[in-house]
């Protein structure tokens, strides 16, 4: 009987058959299914010689050795640095700057170096002139840089062990694709079996790989979900297309904390890391807006100051909009019944839009206060006494609570001279606010 070497893998739902089906009998998706290749399964004996364990006090220290990328705002997500053996998948929208960032990260490894040490750079998207285009205009001139124009992933692994690189970046994983599978570029099964291969050649001698991957707003599953289990750190490079802000997120992080954010701005020249980010996208000027109150939130384990934004008009339509820009639908409407319920205000005949500055997305309830100050603010059209931060979650009965980290925050207004900082602890119950 003949073994086995494939699968079939449905491409829309992940189902997995022995032969090839017409259609999903899981997702009724017709002609999904594709070819996929099984690993190697031989049975060894127990007490064979593979696969000795160590003991952990005998671990060579050098393996967690990091390798700083000399970019702050990276090195900060990847929890200090690059481990070596360590895969990281770089995932965003197309046109986001993840070729950006990595052509930055090979100019700032090789900055000032005189090590001949090679980076490869396997360009499945590009042409190496266009490459060579961008690297201009970011001004690299990166000797080591080895550009690969190819998209047959075992002559990558061929060309890993003739440049012997120190670091290979693949652009991107969408691209690959292997002959022994039937598939095209791009499917499941083609992007599983390529990322499998990359690791298995690059993890046993210690060489970082970084793999960008694709994201599309429907988010396509041959994307990076498929792929999330098998690397070690998963970075999502984020933000508004046509704004500047890029933020990027340690989604998954086996060698240092997740949540951590880096904040970069999109120029003329590349991507910059933000030191003064609260600066770009919050007004703390001295001058008090109708609708503006400022709120703390926690971006990983740094705070960051923004700007709630709210607008109140009064509307003869039955039922009101409600618009919510960066903070949740259905929190803002939770908020918007606790003040008209406990402050007997007819919110009922107002529209109510709220913004937050800089694209942020603000998910905590710890600015459930500011949102609800600024509400009541254009409301009553009168601005805060003062330039208010408000850190504090807003319960159904009004009450202001205590959020995690509030120390932190605090320090944070404060150290931008923000003297006014209301919490749970000056302030116990919206009712009790006096303008
Ligand atoms: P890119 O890195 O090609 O995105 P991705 O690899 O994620 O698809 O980034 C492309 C965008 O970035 C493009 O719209 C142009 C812009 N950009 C700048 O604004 N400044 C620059 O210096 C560079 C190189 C790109
Ligand atoms: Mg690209």
């Amino acid at each position: 009987m003949p073994k086995f070497t494939s699968n079939f893998v449905c491409q829309q739902c992940g189902y997995v058959s022995p032969s090839f089906l017409g259609k999903c009998p899981n997702c009724d998706s017709w002609g999904s299914l594709v070819e996929t290749a099984l690993g190697k399964q031989e049975s060894r004996k127990a007490g064979s010689s593979h696969g000795k364990p160590i003991r952990l006090t005998e671990v060579a220290a050098e393996a967690t050795r990091r390798l700083e990328t000399g970019i702050s705002e990276l090195d900060r997500v990847l929890g200090g640095g690059i481990v070596p053996g360590m895969a990281v998948l770089l995932s965003g929208e197309p046109g986001i700057g993840k070729s950006t960032l990595l052509l930055q990260l090979v100019e700032s490894l090789t900055r000032g170096t005189k090590s001949k040490d090679a980076i490869l750079y396997v360009a499945g998207e590009e042409s190496a002139s266009q490459i060579k285009i961008r690297a201009e205009r970011l001004g690299i001139m990166a000797d080591n840089l080895l550009i690969l124009e190819e998209t047959d992933v075992d002559a990558v692994i061929g060309a890993l062990g003739s440049s012997k690189p120190v670091l290979v970046i693949v652009d991107s994983i969408q691209t690959l694709m292997t002959t022994d599978l039937a598939g095209t570029a791009g499917s499941v099964g083609q992007v599983r079996e390529c990322a499998a291969r990359l690791i298995a050649a690059a993890k046993p001698v210690g060489l970082p790989l970084f793999m960008v991957g694709h994201v599309t707003k429907e988010g396509s599953i041959a994307g990076p979900k498929v792929l999330e289990h098998a690397v070690d750190t998963v970075l999502n490079l984020e933000g508004d297309r046509y704004g500047g802000l890029r933020l990027v997120r340690a989604v998954k992080n086996r060698f240092g904390p997740t949540d951590e954010v880096g904040v970069f701005e999109m120029g003329d020249s590349g991507l910059k890391a933000v030191v003064d980010f609260t600066g770009l996208i919050s007004d703390l000027s001295d001058k008090n807006q109708v609708g503006s109150c400022l709120a703390v939130v926690m971006e990983g384990s740094r705070p960051i100051v923004v700007e709630i934004q709210a607008l109140t008009t009064s509307t003869p339509l039955p039922s009101p909009r409600r618009v919510a820009n960066g903070i949740d639908y259905s929190r803002l409407l939770m908020l918007t019944a606790v003040l008209q319920k406990r402050l007997n205000l007819p919110l009922y005949r107002e529209d109510i839009y709220v913004n937050v500055s800089g694209g942020i997305n603000v998910s905590e309830p710890a600015a459930d206060l500011a949102v609800g100050l600024a509400i009541l603010s254009s409301y009553r059209e009168k601005p805060l006494s003062a330039k208010t931060v408000a850190i504090g979650e807003l319960d159904l009965l009004g009450n202001v609570r205590k959020v995690n980290a509030l120390e932190k925050r605090v320090k944070e207004a404060r150290k931008l001279g923000l003297k006014n900082v209301l919490t749970a602890e000056n302030l116990e119950a919206i009712a009790n606010f006096k303008f």
